[in-house]
């Protein structure tokens, strides 16, 4: 079993950032923890963050190609990107959607999701513990899918 982790815009600057919104934990303390869970869990981790939303086109095909399940925090194009939508549903890799902050807490354009739809579920609000959840949720998918 092998995970994608795919970050878009502006998650470089997590933990700097608005810290009051997305916490002082930063991007590579969420990296040392999940790879810390894939090895207990004996999985393969790889993890990504860009603020191109292209690249994460090509990732998501690729995970696609590789087999590989994602978690997915699009940011700020998880609720713009058609684009991002149509690669998650032409691509055979099954994605978490996830977000640090509960985004219906906040402005009202954060509360429409372009690829919530054509993921498998969504987990937003519990900081960079929604990443954690999203490892356990994706884990569970691919277990079932592979017995
Ligand atoms: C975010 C929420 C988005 O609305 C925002 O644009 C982000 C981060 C989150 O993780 O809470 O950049 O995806």
């Amino acid at each position: 079993i092998c995970i994608h982790v795919l970050n878009g815009p502006n998650l470089n600057l997590l933990g700097f950032r608005e810290p009051h919104i997305y916490g002082k934990t930063t991007l590579a303390d969420i990296e040392r923890m999940l790879k810390e869970k894939a090895q207990a869990e004996k999985v393969d981790i790889v993890f990504r963050q860009t603020n191109h939303e292209g690249e994460l086109v090509d990732w998501i095909q690729q995970a696609g190609r590789d087999g590989a399940g994602i978690i997915l925090n699009a940011a700020a194009y998880g609720h713009t990107s058609i684009a991002l939508k149509d690669a998650i549903s032409g691509s055979s890799a099954k994605v978490i959607d996830v977000h640090l902050s509960n985004v219906y807490a906040r402005e009202e354009f954060r509360h429409k999701s372009m690829i919530a739809p054509v993921c498998v579920g969504s987990i937003c609000g519990f900081g960079a513990n929604s990443y954690l959840l999203g490892f356990d949720a994706i884990l569970g998918v691919m277990r079932a899918n592979s017995a």
